[in-house]
């Protein structure tokens, strides 16, 4: 997809003494005090205003965090915490400015600023033209670096982009696409995608465009649950949706005509609940009960998994095979990240749950590329263009 890049501007000198307004993703976790409890998209987003800076830009950056109401501060709210991290991390202090919107403020070439949650702007989420009309006016290059807001069309994320003299993608966002696109546009072959969760329903478009693509299709969790059902098993008390039978059929059977395939567990582990106490049994997928519940594969089909991971050209890899927050149901998962990690192939992951498989078995320097977005992350994997590209595009005069 064509687009202006922040680095190419940057380069040409065409932010040199310039207003640049950056949208970075700085939605972190915080505790009941409000202390930042992981900072990876502060971190992520350091490039980019690092870049400016070194342009010698005058340097304005904003995040929402959390969704606030419009109109209505709360301390909950603010991005004092970040404004400090930040800070902290660029080495100098970010002051932070409240009611910016009219441009009551001052920022020289050389400087950065941190402007006050952007969703406490009347109208940011349904993006309206005059809020966007006034951003447009703050800025000469409108920065768009927040990958994980990139399925959002609000007044920061799209209107600005079509009201500002220049908009472009910053190094995260371009850098973002540019793996996504490796992934599935072009990937070396085998492709393999890893998708875990809970439902069939709610990952069903993504299951549908990945079955039309990759040559090997892990599910994992509850969607694992609903193809086995699919494919006759019996799964006693275990997560699943019955009524998504014919989906996942669907699924499967499109793999099949394409000459791919669905590795489905041989073996599984089982529990009669989901605890930390629970008593594990690692049974042949045939062998389940009426009140057993599948918690994770089996040695055999963690095994086979391996290899066929060990075999692919690129990986893309969203959420986890068992209930691996508890040691006895979390050997297929582990099995897997190890596989991953050792694997020559491109990889590529995102999504709540498996980052945190990833933090927990320690891969994240062996996966090529682990997205910021969630929601965004996902909604590239069901193929949909999302509004930021799509603005920027238009933009690009693509
Ligand atoms: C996220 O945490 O996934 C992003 O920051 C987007 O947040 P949102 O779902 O509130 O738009």
């Amino acid at each position: 997809m064509k687009f202006l890049r922040f680095s190419d501007i940057c380069a040409s000198g065409q932010a040199t003494g310039k207003r640049v307004f950056i949208r970075a993703d700085l939605n972190v976790p915080q505790d009941d005090d409000g202390n930042i409890t992981e900072d990876t998209r502060i971190r992520a987003s350091l490039p980019a205003i690092q870049m400016a800076l070194g342009a010698g830009a005058a340097v304005m950056v904003t995040s929402h965090l959390g969704r606030p109401t419009e109109g209505e501060f709360k301390p909950e709210d603010t991005l004092a915490p970040v404004a400090k991290r930040l800070g902290k991390l660029l080495g100098r202090e970010v002051p932070l400015i409240s009611d910016w919107v009219e441009g009551n403020f001052q920022v020289k070439p050389g400087e950065v600023v941190l402007l006050e949650n952007c969703r406490l702007n009347k109208g940011e989420k349904k993006n309206n033209p005059e809020l966007a009309a006034k951003l447009g006016k703050l800025c000469d290059v409108f920065v768009h670096d927040a990958f994980g807001t990139a399925h959002r069309a609000e007044a920061t994320t799209y209107g600005i982009a079509e009201t500002a003299p220049v908009a472009c993608a910053g190094p995260l966002l371009a850098a973002e696409m540019d793996a996504i696109s490796k992934a599935l546009e072009n990937p070396k072959r085998p492709l393999v995608a890893i998708v875990g969760g809970s439902k069939v329903s709610t990952k069903l478009s993504i299951l549908k465009t990945l079955a039309s693509r990759v040559d090997q299709l892990i599910v994992g969790g509850g969607i694992a649950n609903t193809f086995l059902l699919a494919a006759g098993k019996r799964i006693g008390d275990s997560l699943a949706e019955p009524e998504m039978v014919r989906e996942a059929q669907q699924v499967m059977d499109i793999m099949k005509e394409r000459g791919a395939e669905v590795p489905l567990p041989v073996d599984v582990v089982v529990a009669d609940e989901v605890s930390a106490l629970a008593r594990a049994n690692r049974i042949h997928v045939d062998e389940v009960g009426p009140h057993d519940r599948i918690l994770d594969v089996g040695p055999k089909t963690s095994a086979k998994l391996a290899d066929i991971i060990a075999h692919a050209g690129t990986i893309v890899w969203n959420g986890p095979v068992g209930v691996f927050e508890y040691p006895q149901f979390a050997g297929g998962t582990k099995m897997m990240a190890s596989a991953i990690a050792h694997s020559e192939a491109f990889s590529i992951a995102g999504g709540g749950d498996t980052l945190a498989a990833i933090a927990k078995y320690h891969i994240g320097d062996e996966v090529d590329y682990i997205s910021t977005g969630g929601g965004a992350f996902l909604e590239v994997l069901e193929g949909k263009t999302l509004p930021a590209f799509e603005v920027l595009a238009k933009r690009a005069g693509a």
